[in-house]
């Protein structure tokens, strides 16, 4: 409605026209903005997929997407917001490295380009680093715990029709009805050892902004990417403190 929104004396800025990377952004000390990290859900999980469909050379399948909304990476995975809008996104998975570490893998970590070089995918990494950096100690679902039992309709129904109340009847039905509810899987603490990605050998962009992050790159692999994607191969980098 025309007679409540708000008014100015200076035009909106225009939409920007040109998609190329900023060498350096002019409107970073110029327009304020907000930038804030925002939790992957299911009613945003559709905004994670048009991003990443402009800004990757790879396709993610639908069970990457279920993934990513897993809670278990729920501190690792987030999309940037610049004023409320989503324009880029941080997606890692763990691997775990022998018995008690693990590395972070980073997945995905891309800004559209009309917003780069406005420190958001400093600020994804920055989050990053303090959730999961080297030397942190994380919580994950044991893999070799037995999946949960979901609680079966018998146990609330003989505990619940049973007149017998001698002590230990009611011990039993009190143990059932604490293991209802605590059949929460079991989770292993592991320490992260480091942090790593494949970045294609073309984008020397990517390259600049790990190196000036910290990582190193410690090797290249060829034919990493699929056929039809040029070039194919990819630089390994990787950070360890
Ligand atoms: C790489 C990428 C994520 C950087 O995002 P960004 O939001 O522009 O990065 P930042 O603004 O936080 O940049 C931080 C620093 O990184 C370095 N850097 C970033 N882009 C750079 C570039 N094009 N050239 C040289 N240095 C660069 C600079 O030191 C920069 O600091 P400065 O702007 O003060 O000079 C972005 O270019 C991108 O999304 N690329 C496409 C997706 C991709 O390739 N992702 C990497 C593989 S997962």
């Amino acid at each position: 409605m025309a007679s409540t929104a708000t008014t100015s004396s200076l035009p909106a800025p225009p939409p920007p026209k040109i998609y190329a990377a900023r060498s350096k952004a002019p409107i970073r000390s110029v327009i304020p903005h907000k930038i804030a990290l925002a939790l992957l859900t299911p009613n945003n999980v559709g905004q994670l997929r048009r991003l990443n469909s402009v800004l990757f050379p790879v396709r993610f399948s639908d069970g990457w997407y279920k993934d990513v909304l897993h809670k278990d990476v729920a501190a690792i995975c987030k999309l940037a917001l610049f004023n409320d809008i989503p324009v880029g996104n941080i997606c890692c998975r763990y691997e775990r490295e022998g018995d008690s570490e693990v590395k972070v893998y980073i997945m995905t970590l891309g800004v559209l380009a009309p917003y780069r070089r406005l420190g958001i995918a400093s600020e994804l990494l920055r989050h990053l680093l303090t959730v999961a950096g080297v030397g942190t100690s994380v919580s994950l679902r044991d893999p070799n715990a037995p999946a949960p039992k979901a609680p079966s309709a018998s146990t609330y129904s003989k505990s619940s029709n049973s007149n017998n109340t001698n002590a230990a009847s009611k011990s039993s039905k009190d143990s059932k009805a604490t293991s209802a509810k605590t059949e929460e899987p079991k989770r292993e603490s592991r320490t992260v050892k480091s942090l790593y990605l494949h970045v294609q050998t073309s984008n020397d962009e990517a390259k600049a902004f790990y190196e000036s992050q910290g990582f190193k790159h410690t090797g290249t692999v060829q034919d990493y990417y699929k056929v039809g994607i040029e070039p194919r191969s990819a630089w390994v980098l990787e950070r360890i403190a």
